[in-house]
């Protein structure tokens, strides 16, 4: 199963909304096949092993780190269960069910209808984080949402004046690019493109994907000059917005291939299940990632700045956090924090984190945690 879950990460970027799925086929002590899925839409880690393994899958133990899939419809690929049965396939192992409301325990019922002795459970804490985007996103329809930010020694994400380029290491920053590589949308607050100016693409050794740009900005103030109006990704660009975009920038940006959501601002104070509540007059996070949940984006990597950190922790969206910490001190009473806003009041309000995880990169620490919102009601 471990080897499965090995394999299975190997399709991260490629395969969303999918689950990531590896497989193995074991006979005899001996390892018969083994594969993956490799992309969306592609022949699922079953199909691939059974495919290889031909006859010799017969009588064999197949392991896989989610629960093999049934036929329901809007199916692009033929269910795995059928093709398991059908094999001769003595017994199946899996780590997790499919978070799929149309599958979870299906497929495990099936291939038990049929005389298959099915395990499953096994190393099931493993293979739910490594499905976490796939299990948030099947399960409530809105993208796993992750803060990341770069910051110093002293907790600070950009000096005085605003300067941020760079904080983290080369080290850092390449894992920064495999997160968008990831991360099917990518989000960022108005102030961090007038402050930066950044392409928001991936930049890797080897091919990778860009994300969905999503840039908050309410007002409509962003440049028709900014690197990522320019940028030659195939990746859209979305402004989520308000009505007071002009129509004449909205034309702009239409003609430049943005796609323009006009989102309700929030009128009251929503998502004050924490001490400081959402502040009147931004606009509305639920919403938007509703709408980002609907048009198939199942993950959303929030790279701040400090205003937009704030306003997703005050909805209760943000399902974890990545803070990459440099071996620098930047100081300054007004140099911004990774979360801004106006804070709590009481420790006690404190947003809590869980299974906390931390390890070293190049110079930089990168520091791992999720949100821990058992115990707080949601008042949303
Ligand atoms: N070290 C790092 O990892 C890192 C990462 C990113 C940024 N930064 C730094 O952070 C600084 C920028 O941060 P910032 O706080 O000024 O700006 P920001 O968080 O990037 O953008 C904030 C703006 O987004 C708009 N917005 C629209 N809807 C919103 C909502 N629901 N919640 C919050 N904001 C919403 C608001 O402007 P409108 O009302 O006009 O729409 C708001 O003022 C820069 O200095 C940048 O270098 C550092």
């Amino acid at each position: 199963m471990r080897r499965a879950l090995k394999l299975a990460a190997h399709g991260r970027g490629w395969v969303n909304p999918n689950p990531l799925v590896g497989a193995v086929l074991i006979k005899d002590g001996k390892l018969i096949s083994e594969g993956f899925h490799q992309r969306y839409g592609g022949p699922h880690a079953e199909a691939v092993v059974l495919e290889k393994a031909g006859s010799e899958a017969r009588g064999a133990d197949l392991y896989a780190n989610v629960e093999p899939c049934v036929s329901h419809p809007g199916k692009r690929t033929p269910p795995c269960a059928d093709q398991i049965i059908q094999s001769g396939v003595r017994r199946v192992f899996v780590a997790m069910r499919d978070p799929d409301t149309h599958v979870n325990g299906r497929g495990i019922a099936q291939l038990r209808a049929a005389g298959i002795d099915v395990q499953e459970s096994i190393l099931a804490a493993e293979a739910q984080k490594l499905n976490e985007i796939s299990v948030k996103y099947k399960t409530t329809g809105k993208p796993f949402v992750l803060l990341k930010m770069a910051m110093s020694a002293d907790g600070k994400i950009a000096t005085r004046t605003g300067n941020s380029k760079y904080i983290s290491s080369p080290d850092s920053l390449r894992y920064a690019h495999e997160l968008r590589d990831r991360y099917t949308a990518l989000l960022v607050g108005i102030g961090t493109v007038l402050a930066d100016d950044p392409q928001l693409n991936t930049r890797l050794d080897c091919p990778g994907h860009d994300p969905v740009r999503v840039l908050l900005d309410a007002q409509g103030r962003l440049p028709l000059e900014a690197k990522l109006l320019q940028s030659k990704s195939s990746a859209k660009t979305i402004l989520a917005t308000t009505d007071a975009l002009s129509k004449a920038k909205e034309e702009a940006l239409l003609h430049r291939g943005v796609e323009i959501w006009k989102l309700p601002i929030v009128t009251n104070n929503i998502g004050a299940q924490h001490a400081a509540p959402l502040q009147s007059g931004q606009i509305d996070l639920h919403e938007l990632a509703d709408r980002l949940g609907k048009a198939g984006l199942d993950s959303l990597l929030v790279e701040g700045g400090s205003t937009v950190t704030a306003s997703f922790l005050q909805t209760g969206l943000v399902d974890k956090i990545t803070f990459v910490i440099a071996p620098m001190l930047i100081g300054g009473q007004t140099a911004p924090s990774p979360i801004g806003g106006l804070g709590i009041e009481k420790i006690e309000d404190a947003f809590r984190l869980k299974d906390i995880s931390l390890r070293a990169l190049g110079q930089d620490i990168v520091y791992e945690a999720y949100l821990d919102y058992t115990g707080l009601e949601d008042s949303s």
